[in-house]
């Protein structure tokens, strides 16, 4: 069964001060009606995929089982996790919850933050990798870079095993800008999207092959694990103890199982707001707005009131975030920055 496993665990710090701790981006409705969560679930929709697995945080639960109600989505579970352990942790709570009903499950794993336009050449790139996935390969999604961002993985693509579908050669998890801007250069590697499509129990060998310290520290919180309705506790103790890592550096960049679907369909992960930037319609000045903004005579910027009137004139590749308690203003191209800001506030308080 292809089950949908959606990643709903990060801060979205860069994405302050709308994006907070208790109310991170992924729950938040940046980028259109719904939040990032939903429209992550509803694109899930046209896959004849079984109910969701949804990983998040605690703290989150009611927000997420609201936000779910809200779209009609019946998980199979919500897993709680006492705190983050990055991605391979978070994934392998799914994989054990799932090959305790269902060893054959493959799991599509969805971060809960990512857009994509065209949802259909997304729904036909998943069809074409889950034979691969079915048959033992951790599939990737790989997309044509058109910058050397440091924030992504590179992804090698070896020979085709069928149509769009390729042997994962190498795969470079965030890598310095002068090795990104040789991959760019060289016309050779896909952005890895994030999204993975592989069964459950594929992963937990590799898993348990290259990181079994966390391997076994998600087996002890899936086996003391309490459950009440929908939601699933693994025990705090033992998942606390879980060494963190992501998923691309603990197993992608390790194994010897990878495969990579291209992907061509609009995506891109909103990461900080120069990205609802490029993806939102901008004005004949380039400008996006939301909210109440009044501009004059500004270029290439982006600018959100929540709670007052935002004026602006004479800027350029701005970007201006007001909130009732925050306001943020930055150069358009060094928002990745605001991350610092963020640490800064919270050495502060
Ligand atoms: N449940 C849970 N628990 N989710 C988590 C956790 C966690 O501890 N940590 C991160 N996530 C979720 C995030 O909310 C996000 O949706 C997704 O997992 C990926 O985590 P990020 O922290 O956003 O990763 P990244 O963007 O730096 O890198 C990944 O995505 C890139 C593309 O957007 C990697 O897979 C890169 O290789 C990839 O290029
Ligand atoms: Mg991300």
């Amino acid at each position: 069964m292809l089950v949908p496993v959606l990643l709903s665990g990060g801060v979205g710090s860069r994405l302050w001060p709308v994006s907070r701790e208790l109310h991170p981006k992924q729950l938040l409705p940046l980028a259109g009606e719904l939040s990032m969560l939903q429209e992550t679930l509803r694109r899930t929709r046209g896959l004849e995929a079984a109910p969701p697995v949804v990983v998040c945080n605690e703290d989150h639960r009611f927000m997420v089982a609201e936000q779910l109600r809200q779209v009609g989505a019946e998980p199979a579970a919500l897993i709680l996790e006492p705190a983050g352990r990055n991605t391979a942790p978070a994934v392998a709570l799914a994989a054990l919850q799932l090959q305790a009903t269902d060893p054959e499950a493959v799991m599509l794993v969805l971060p809960a933050d990512h857009l994509i336009q065209q949802v259909d050449a997304f729904a036909e790139a998943v069809a074409r990798a889950l034979p691969l996935a079915q048959s033992g390969r951790l599939m990737t999604f790989g997309v044509v870079p058109d910058r050397a961002e440091t924030g992504y993985g590179y992804i090698r693509c070896g020979s085709e095993l069928s149509t769009g579908v390729f042997e994962l050669e190498q795969f470079v998890e965030k890598p310095d800008s002068d090795t990104a801007q040789g991959y760019l250069d060289s016309g050779d590697f896909l952005w890895n999207s994030g999204m993975f499509l592989m069964r459950a129990a594929t992963y937990l060998e590799q898993l348990e092959a290259q990181a079994p310290a966390m391997m076994a520290a998600c087996r002890e919180a899936m086996a003391g694990a309490a459950s009440d309705m929908d939601f699933v506790r693994p025990d705090a103790e033992a998942f606390r103890a879980c060494p963190a890592d992501s998923i691309d550096y603990a197993v992608m960049e390790h194994t010897a199982l990878g495969g990579v679907a291209a992907l061509d369909c609009g995506w891109s992960d909103i990461g900080a707001w120069s990205a609802l930037w490029e993806v939102a319609e901008r004005d004949e000045s380039g400008n996006v707005v939301a909210g109440d903004v009044l501009l004059d005579n500004c270029t290439g910027s982006y600018l959100r009131s929540e709670s007052r009137l935002v004026a602006a004139t004479g800027v350029s590749d701005l970007v201006v975030v007001e909130t009732a308690d925050a306001v943020l203003v930055a150069d358009r191209n060094k928002v990745q920055d605001v991350k610092r800001l963020v640490n800064a506030l919270k050495a502060q308080s």
